[in-house]
């Protein structure tokens, strides 16, 4: 039997710290509270744990506003209640034609209710060039939604000048950062952003089912909440509180997933994204020159290491992907294959309704297990 090597890390990120899942049981075991319901030790502990997870997250992602910090239950929820909740009747959106279905979804639900979006159209790579944007813009385009890496090719987007071009044309400014939280550093002031999705769960290293929605004062503002209920807080009031972030956090909160994502967040902290981003460029490198060299497969995206992460998608030559992943896996390589919720990207990439075998390198990914890859590729 051969060793298990997971190169799927962008699907979710594997191993975890040990710590993540230590805080998670010591939370069980020892503490059990919901937040803001109680007034007694054992609330008051998990009061502090909640905030210090939205320190933590606007410190690694320079945000300055704490309560405009929503926990919820990851990205595809984030995405949800940012399009549902700020779009109406005649808006027009703006997305690049990499993005995920996380964004394609609720846009096509939203059509349904007299919402319009445009594709920003990327290179055959994947990059999408800011100079494009100007001309797409409309009267009533309210909202530009940019996938800041690619989940099926790792094209890294440049989020920065996309930033300054919403700037100009004052559009709200959505960032999916699912593929490059903990990998890349993320700027939410310098960008101009109005939203960051986060998924606790890939590349911050923390426990599936949690996540975080970070957002500026005006979109915090205005933004309608996905779900009403229960908050703790204002419980003389039948209406929702429309203070933040009660307006966006209804219902009991994952507390496990709040102490794994901040023992999470706390380990990334430690050793630094830009340690994380070089240790992966350097993976990265070699998996392209590996593949480089190679005439059964067909790399997909960007060959080099200029704006892209470690998400490698491959084209099997003259065999189905499905069975070549397989195959892989019969060699002991975890790898995804398929469309990996991402159509409209396999469409700008070329690789739709065919697929690609997706190799997504993490933060415990060796040397070795990309040497072992590569020679299982080969003889594939
Ligand atoms: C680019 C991108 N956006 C959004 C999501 C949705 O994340 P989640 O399923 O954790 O909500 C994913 C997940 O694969 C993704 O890769």
């Amino acid at each position: 039997m051969s060793k298990k090597i997971y190169l799927d890390n962008a699907a979710t990120s594997f191993p975890k710290p040990k710590c993540v899942a230590e805080a998670m049981v010591d939370y069980m075991t020892n503490n059990g509270a919901s937040l803001h319901r109680g007034d007694y030790g054992s609330v008051f502990e998990v009061e502090n744990a909640a905030l210090t997870l939205r320190e933590q997250l606007c410190e690694l992602f320079n945000h300055d506003e704490i309560k405009n910090v929503v926990i919820n239950a990851g990205a595809t929820m984030g995405m949800n209640t940012v399009l549902i909740g700020s779009l109406n009747e005649g808006d027009h959106v703006l997305v690049s034609s990499m993005e995920h279905n996380a964004v394609m979804r609720p846009l096509h639900e939203l059509e349904c209710r007299g919402v319009s979006f445009d594709h920003i159209p990327c290179d055959s790579q994947g990059r999408l060039d800011p100079n494009k944007i100007p001309q797409l813009i409309k009267p009533n385009t309210k909202m530009l939604v940019l996938c800041h890496a690619s989940n099926v090719c790792g094209t890294l987007q440049n989020a920065a000048a996309v930033g300054q071009v919403c700037k100009e044309h004052n559009l709200l400014y959505v960032l999916d950062g699912a593929q490059t939280a903990g990998h890349v550093n993320i700027d939410f002031a310098k960008w101009n952003l109005d939203a960051l999705v986060l998924p606790a769960h890939k590349g911050l290293m923390g426990p599936s089912g949690i996540g975080a929605l970070l957002l500026s004062r005006r979109l915090a503002d205005a933004i309608r909440p996905l779900i009403t209920g229960g908050t703790g807080s204002r419980s003389d009031d039948e209406h929702q509180p429309w203070l933040m972030p009660d307006k966006l956090e209804s219902g009991t909160l994952n507390m496990p997933g709040i102490y794994g994502f901040s023992a999470a967040l706390g380990y990334i902290h430690s050793v630094g994204v830009d340690a994380l981003f070089e240790r992966e460029r350097l993976l990265t490198a070699r998996f392209l020159s590996g593949v480089a060299s190679l005439r059964n497969v067909k790399l997909y995206g960007i060959p080099n290491l200029i704006d892209r992460v470690g998400v490698i998608a491959l084209d099997f030559i003259g065999t189905d992907n499905a069975l070549a992943a397989s195959r892989l896996e019969q060699k002991g390589i975890m790898t995804r294959c398929g469309l990996h919720c991402a159509p409209l990207a396999h469409k700008t990439l070329g690789s739709f309704p065919r697929g690609l075998v997706r190799f997504s390198i993490g933060a415990f990914t060796t040397e070795a297990d990309i040497d072992a890859a590569l020679g299982a590729i080969e003889q594939i």
